[in-house]
Order: C-alpha cells, then sequence, then structure tokens
C-alpha cells in the first residue's frame, strides 16, 4: 500500500451498488477490505476484485462479528466503512413473519450498528468517513414495504446519532437515499410485487456509487451528511 492509497471497507461489494462502488475505488488505486458472508463468497470476491482484500463476517449473525473480525487482519487505520449490503423482503403486516422482521432488521440495522463500533477506532484514526447506504424507504413507508422500511428508518437513526457522538473524534458519516436502482435487489422486489423487471427505467449501480464518490471525495470544508438519489427518467 502506498502513502496516499485509501483504505475502504465494504460490505455488499459481491452485487449491486456495492460491486459498483468497488470496482471504482480498485480501478483508482485505493485498498480495499471487503466483507464477505463466508468464505466461498470470499474466494469469490477475490477473483472478481483482484487486490481487494477479504474478510469473512456473516451480517445475519451480528453476534459473532466480534470474535469473526478479532481472528482476521484488519488494517489499523480505515479512511472509510460503507455499509452497502442490505436485503429485502416485503409483504403486508397481516403476513410478514417474525423470521422476516428479524432477518431484515438484523442485516439492514443491527449489523452495521456492530460493524461500526467494531471499526471506530480504526476510523477514528484514520478521521474516517462511515456510509450508510440507506433507501428512499428510510424516509417514507409505504404498504407491503413495513419490515425493510423500519429497517432503514432505523439505519437513518442510527447515522444521525453517529454523527454527533463522534463529530469532535474526526468521523463523518453519510447517509445516501437511493430510489430504485437497477440491480438483483429490484429485480426481487418486481417479482414479489409481481411486475414486469425495466431496468432501463431504474438509476444504474454505478450512478449511486458516484454519488458515495462524491461523499467521500468533497474537500473538508464541505460535508455530505444526507443524499437523496431518484431515478431520473
Ligand atoms: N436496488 C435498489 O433499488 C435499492 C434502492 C434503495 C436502497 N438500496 C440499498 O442499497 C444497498 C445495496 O443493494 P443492491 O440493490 O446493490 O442489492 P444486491 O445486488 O442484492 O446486493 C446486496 C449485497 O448485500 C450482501 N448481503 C446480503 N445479506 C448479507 C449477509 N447476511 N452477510 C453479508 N452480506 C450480505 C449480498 O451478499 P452476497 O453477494 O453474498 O449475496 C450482496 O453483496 C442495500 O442496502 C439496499 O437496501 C437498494
Amino acid at each position: 500500500m502506498t502513502q496516499t492509497q485509501r483504505t475502504h471497507v465494504i460490505t455488499g461489494a459481491g452485487s449491486g451498488i456495492g460491486a459498483a462502488v468497488a470496482r471504482r475505488l480498485l480501478d483508482r488505486g485505493d485498498h480495499l477490505v471487503l466483507l464477505a458472508r463466508n468464505d466461498e463468497r470470499a474466494a469469490g470476491l477475490s477473483a472478481e476484485l483482484p487486490g481487494a482484500a477479504t474478510v469473512v463476517a456473516d451480517l445475519s449473525d451480528p453476534e459473532s462479528l466480534a470474535r469473526s473480525l478479532a481472528a482476521q487482519q484488519l488494517p489499523a487505520v480505515v479512511d472509510s466503512l460503507m455499509h452497502v449490503a442490505g436485503t429485502v423482503d416485503l409483504g403486508p403486516v397481516a403476513q410478514l413473519s417474525a423470521t422476516s422482521w428479524l432477518h431484515q432488521l438484523t442485516v439492514n440495522l443491527v449489523a452495521p450498528a456492530e460493524l461500526t463500533r467494531l471499526l471506530l477506532p480504526q476510523l477514528r484514526a484514520g478521521r474516517g468517513r462511515v456510509v450508510f447506504v440507506n433507501s428512499g424507504a428510510g424516509l417514507n413507508a409505504r404498504p407491503d414495504w413495513a419490515a425493510y422500511a423500519a429497517s432503514k428508518h432505523g439505519l437513518k437513526a442510527l447515522a444521525d446519532s453517529l454523527r454527533q457522538e463522534e463529530h469532535a473524534n474526526g468521523v463523518r458519516v453519510t447517509s445516501i437515499y437511493p430510489g430504485r436502482t437497477a440491480t438483483p435487489m429490484q429485480e426481487k422486489v418486481h417479482r414479489q410485487e409481481g411486475r414486469a423487471y425495466l431496468p432501463h427505467a431504474f438509476t444504474t449501480a454505478d450512478s449511486i456509487a458516484t454519488s458515495i464518490l462524491l461523499a467521500l471525495d468533497l474537500p473538508p470544508d464541505g460535508d455530505v451528511t444526507d443524499l437523496t438519489v431518484r431515478p431520473g427518467g
């Protein structure tokens, strides 16, 4: 690693928005540490993004994260921690099971909180930025979106508290609120909605990556705290 290289820890780099932002950062020579849910996914990420380091950690089991990370090599200084991984399962409250509620709240909210806690020493050392990829559903909850929207409303609360708590330590916090974005997650949403999936109607993962890079790269006289990106068509 060279002196000017910045170090980013990224979840969800195996697909969609996370893959797009990881590719952009790798192409410009930054150092990446990618979280994968298991060894097989870690091997896949290493093959897809050569040069990136991987760490195995399952976000569906936040209580295991401290033990998993303690057993692996982590950078001493982190310039950004990007929470991009996420999961969605639609359904009316009348039908959403406790299992579905727990899974979405765990992966989308509790795991980012725990991962942030575990990496705060490295983020403080780097006067780094935590980026939460939230959702329009983190600001407005619509029918059939209760569990996912609740997890993302919670993620907004986490970001807002963290921003104020860590300001004096030099850590900055950004929430990005994408609208519908053409990724495998959006394809799943369309299947659950029973609608035809037309990816060209939506923002590309690369455009969301551009908005994340804006938050990362803005000189320190400016601070992107919250950024909403809606499909432009
Ligand atoms: N697509 C949209 O329309 C949209 C809109 C607003 C917000 N968002 C948000 O944007 C973020 C990225 O979504 P996307 O559309 O790019 O989704 P995606 O293509 O489905 O990618 C989701 C990523 O999350 C990872 N992940 C899920 N569960 C995990 C777990 N238990 N442990 C570790 N990793 C896990 C997946 O890992 P694997 O590769 O191992 O499966 C995958 O890399 C999410 O937070 C989502 O809520 C998406």
